[in-house]
Parts: structure tokens; C-alpha cells; sequence
């Protein structure tokens, strides 16, 4: 009742009129979309949130509305894991239902995932306006599932929210019109700058797991063509032994759960490495700030890394985050043991003083208030 008296005040005085879905379904998602729920909930909007739950695992999903404080989403798809198919071909049934049934007048999606694809797609095709979140990335290796998405995702939306003027250069080299392209700056910075200070003053990851700040090496890694793949999986893992052994520092690795299964499988060996469950956000952002070097393969670290001034190795041959290379916060290494060493070591004697490429923390606002004047 308060809601909907105070939707149509702010619809009478120039506020957005629209009625907006949020879709999420995996742990970045969850983080990336935050400052959107927030602006959302500050501007006392018409707004609903759908996770497909295509992550479940308390870890990597209830951890992150229990953290950030999020509102529990009005629909949770429960979809789980499966094949590309199969999760995308569920989310997109359950999404359609929904929507259909809740008529919102714009879909927003975030970043690269099987759900992103889903939701665009449903949405799209029973007419409802798609805004994408982080559009314009690429990494132009179709291999990835992530790429593919991507593509498809930007080519489909009527808004699309990039994050840099490079992003949208990518866009418009695609023949994707100007007028749907805006530049707002990467939703992370907002999380990173709303979430430090509740950090630094809630918890002390470093003292519970007994580390001290610039002596310890953090490493994640998830990435399908790394993990599923032995060979890959194993040069990584050596890579990161040698360094461990060379420099005596403990490395931390909060392990993905596709990763753990896979080392399972495989059955290696952690030499020196130190796995823990993954941590929350909030945990988390406190051991990138704190360590030496940050080793990993996902997208949302590498960009963290740049934001917080800690430098970064990724173990990937491209990244659809070249900013973080030409700011020089970031540097690809792939799997290679040698090359993973190298890049290491040059890292840890480059200077800080990057600028961070990604924005001034206001990308959600910027977002609302895009749609709001549309
Ligand atoms: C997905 C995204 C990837 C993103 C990552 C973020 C796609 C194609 N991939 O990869 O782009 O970077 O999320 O972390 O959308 N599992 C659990 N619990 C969970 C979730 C997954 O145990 O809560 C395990 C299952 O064994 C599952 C495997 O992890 O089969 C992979 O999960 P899936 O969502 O398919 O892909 P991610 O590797 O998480
Ligand atoms: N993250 C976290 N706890 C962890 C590992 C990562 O909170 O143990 C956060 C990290 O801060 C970043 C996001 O998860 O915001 C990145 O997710 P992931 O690497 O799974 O996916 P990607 O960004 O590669 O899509």
C-alpha cells in the first residue's frame, strides 16, 4: 500500500514510471546488481527481482543477500546446473512466465551468463524492452560460453549499459546503433566503493585466517577452459605451486565449486596451496585490497583488482577487460608455469598508482536515470 502511494508520487513527480525486473542468477550478478537494487529501494521504485538459481549453493548465492542486505527475490527460478541447454532452455521458461505475468516494462540482465542469455531472450521475444548491464565486452574467442552470450545479449537489447567508451566502441564497430548505447561506468565500482567501509569495519578476514597484509598470494580460478580441462587445470596449479614454494607466502584460494569437483576428479593435489570455501563479498574484497598479488580467471577480479590498486596476473591469453591492461593494474599470463612465474614477478615490482578505468561508483544511478528520461 505505501509502495504503490509512493510509486505513483514519484511517477507524478518525474521519477521513472516504468516497472522494472531485475534478473540474476549467479554470485557476480548478485554483487553487479546490488547498487541497482539499492538505487531501486532508495527511490522507492516499482521493481521486482527474479534469480533464476542458477547458483544455489548457500556460498555462492543466499551469502550475498545476507552480506549486502538485498531483499529477498520475489521469484527464484531453481533451475540449479545442467548442460548450456538445459539451464538456458529452463531459465528461459521460467522467466517467460513470469514476465508474461508481471508485464514490467523494461528487463535489465547483467554481464555474460546462461542467464543473461535466457532473459534476453525470453524477454525480447514476448516484446518486452531488455537493458543490458555491462554490454560491450569482448574477448573475440568464441569458445567461450561467455562470448557467445555477450554477442547475443548486445545484439538483442534496447539499452545497453557500457562501461567504458572502449565497450562501446566494441558495440558500434558491430553496427549496434549509437542511440541505444550508454556510457555509465561498470555497476563494480558502486559495490566496491558502498561495500569497503562496512568491510574494513564488520569483519577481519586477514586475523581469522591468519594473514598479514601484503604477505600472501590470492588465487580464484573457474573458468570452464581452465578447470575442465586436466592439462590446463594442472599447469595452473603448478604455475602457482612454484610461486609458493619461491617467495615462501601462503597462497589462499577460495575455491568455486565447479573447480573443487574438478580437482576431485583429476586428483591433484594442492602443493602449498591453501583452499578455503568461498568467502563473502565482503571477505573477500578485504583479501584482494590486502594481498601481494592476486592470481585468478574471473572477470569481476580483474576489474576489483585495478579499482582497489592490487595488482593482478590472470590466467587466461585474452580478457574482455583490456582496460585493466593498458592501465597497467592487470597482465595475462595463461596457464603456462613459466609465463605465470615471469608475469608474477613483474607484477610485484610495477608501481600502484593506476587509475581506475571503470567509473565513479554512480553507474547505477546513471542507469535509472537513463531509463527514466527514455
Ligand atoms: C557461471 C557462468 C560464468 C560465471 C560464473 C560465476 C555461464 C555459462 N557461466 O559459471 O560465466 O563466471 O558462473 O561464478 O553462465 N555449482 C555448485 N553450486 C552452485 C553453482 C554451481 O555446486 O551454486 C557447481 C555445479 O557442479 C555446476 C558447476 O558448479 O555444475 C558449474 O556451475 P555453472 O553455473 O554451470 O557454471 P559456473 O562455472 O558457475
Ligand atoms: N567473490 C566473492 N567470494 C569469493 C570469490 C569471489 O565474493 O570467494 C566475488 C568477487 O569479489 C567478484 C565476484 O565474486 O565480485 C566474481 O565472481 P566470479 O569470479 O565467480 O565470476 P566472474 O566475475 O568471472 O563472472
Amino acid at each position: 500500500m505505501i509502495k504503490s502511494i509512493l510509486v505513483q508520487y514519484y511517477s507524478l513527480n518525474g521519477d521513472l514510471k516504468m516497472k522494472l525486473s531485475i534478473i540474476l542468477g549467479t554470485r557476480p550478478e548478485i554483487i553487479k546488481m546490488s547498487p541497482l537494487i539499492r538505487e531501486c529501494e532508495k527511490r522507492n521504485l516499482d521493481y521486482f527481482v527474479l534469480h533464476t538459481g542458477q547458483h544455489y549453493s548457500y556460498e555462492m548465492d543466499r551469502a550475498f543477500f545476507d552480506d549486502l542486505e538485498l531483499p529477498k527475490p520475489a521469484y527464484n527460478l531453481d533451475v540449479g546446473s545442467g548442460s548450456h541447454a538445459e539451464q538456458t532452455g529452463k531459465i528461459m521458461e521460467g522467466i517467460e512466465k513470469v514476465i508474461i505475468e508481471e508485464k514490467p516494462d523494461v528487463v535489465l540482465v547483467q554481464g555474460d551468463t546462461n542467464t543473461v542469455l535466457a532473459g534476453t531472450l525470453a524477454a525480447s521475444k514476448v516484446h518486452i524492452k531488455v537493458g543490458h548491464v555491462e554490454a560491450g565486452l569482448r574477448s573475440y574467442d568464441r569458445s567461450m560460453p561467455e562470448e557467445i552470450n555477450r554477442v547475443v545479449a548486445d545484439h538483442v537489447s534496447d539499452y545497453l549499459f557500457a562501461p567504458t567508451e572502449l565497450s562501446k566502441q566494441n558495440l558500434l564497430k558491430e553496427g549496434i546503433e549509437e542511440s541505444k548505447i550508454f556510457v555509465t561506468g561498470n555497476t563494480i565500482v558502486d559495490a566496491v566503493l558502498q561495500n569497503l567501509e562496512i568491510s574494513n569495519k564488520n569483519v577481519d578476514v586477514l586475523n581469522d585466517l591468519n594473514l598479514k597484509s601484503k604477505e600472501y598470494f590470492l588465487l580464484t580460478s573457474h573458468r570452464a577452459e581452465n578447470v575442465d580441462n586436466r592439462e590446463q587445470l594442472g599447469k595452473l596449479l603448478k604455475g602457482i605451486s612454484t610461486i609458493q614454494k619461491e617467495y615462501s607466502l601462503p597462497v589462499v584460494f577460495p575455491i568455486h565449486p565447479r573447480t573443487e569437483k574438478r580437482i576431485k576428479e583429476f586428483g591433484f593435489s594442492l602443493e602449498g596451496i591453501r583452499p578455503i570455501k568461498p568467502v563473502g563479498f565482503l571477505e573477500f574484497l578485504q583479501l584482494e585490497a590486502n594481498a601481494r598479488l592476486v592470481f585468478t580467471d574471473s572477470g569481476g577480479v580483474q576489474e576489483e583488482t585495478c579499482i582497489l590498486g592490487t595488482p593482478c596476473v590472470t590466467l587466461r591469453d585474452n580478457t574482455e577487460r583490456p582496460e585493466t591492461l593498458e592501465v597497467g593494474s592487470n597482465v595475462l599470463a595463461g596457464v603456462e608455469p613459466d609465463r605465470i612465474i615471469q608475469s608474477a614477478i613483474n607484477m610485484m615490482s610495477e608501481k600502484r598508482t593506476w587509475i581506475n578505468p571503470f567509473g565513479d561508483g554512480r553507474a547505477a544511478e546513471k542507469i535509472i536515470d537513463t531509463l527514466r528520461t527514455e
